[in-house]
């Protein structure tokens, strides 16, 4: 029923859509993609619901990740993280979110996937940074989240996420690392673009993809 309205063009936000999703994801449920089966616990982003997920893991299946060391920044349910494991990837973990946590522990179980599991506010608690990938589909709309559930979609009233992101990242010693990062056009790109740029990133299209009406972008996020 959600699908079907997002098909006719409902954005989520949409007050309808909203109360659906709010009923739907008041249990645990269950969903599959690419022969992978998670449990999403109430309070996760549900990768079902909305299209960035599953574009960011149509684009994955395009690189070899064989041995590759990834890291996915803020994991939600784990399904990209899973997706990346059975691709062959050594795979870190990490959310704010406490449930996510513990769902990506039971998920990653379930499909028998190997991830390690971290809780980090972004890079506070991430030591070692050899990693080959680091995946970010983040928090983008800008307000201030009221609980961890919220912190799935809001960045702060003044892009507080961005900010903290960038700055970190500018002061790791990144070496062979591609930092993949999906935004939807609904989203103040040019405001994200202009805090990387002021922490001396930039950021190279690699993919767009509309998928009903929202149209998707993954962007590789390069030192200047
Ligand atoms: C849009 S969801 C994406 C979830 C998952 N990566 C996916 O694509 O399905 C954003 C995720 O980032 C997490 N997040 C938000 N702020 C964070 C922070 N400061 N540090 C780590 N994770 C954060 C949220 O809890 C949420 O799980």
């Amino acid at each position: 029923m959600i699908s079907l309205l997002q098909k006719k063009g409902l954005k989520f936000f949409h007050p309808i859509l909203k109360r659906l999703a709010r009923i739907y994801l008041s249990r645990p449920r269950n969903y599959t993609y690419q022969g992978i089966t998670i449990k999403v616990l109430p309070g996760v982003f549900h990768p079902g619901l909305f299209f960035s997920t599953k574009v960011f893991i149509e684009y994955l299946a395009t690189i070899n990740l064989t041995n590759k060391k990834v890291l996915e920044l803020g994991a939600g349910s784990g399904l990209i993280s899973i997706f990346c494991s059975k691709q062959g990837a050594q795979v870190t973990a990490s959310d704010i979110n406490t449930v996510a946590l513990e769902g990506i522990q039971e998920n990653a179980s379930l499909n028998a996937a190997n991830v390690r599991v971290i809780f980090s506010d972004l890079f506070d608690n991430l030591e070692e940074m050899d990693f080959n990938y680091i995946l970010i589909n983040p928090p983008y709309y800008p307000r201030k989240p009221k609980n961890e559930e919220e912190q799935a979609w809001f960045c702060g009233e003044d892009f507080e996420y961005f900010y903290k992101l960038f700055k970190q990242l500018k002061n790791k010693h990144l070496i062979d690392c591609t930092i993949l990062m999906i935004l939807s056009e609904d989203c103040d790109i040019e405001k994200i673009k202009m805090i990387s740029s002021q922490n001396q990133f930039s950021f190279q299209k690699i993919l767009t993809k509309r998928v009903n009406s929202e149209q998707n972008y993954i962007f590789s996020i390069i030192p200047i």
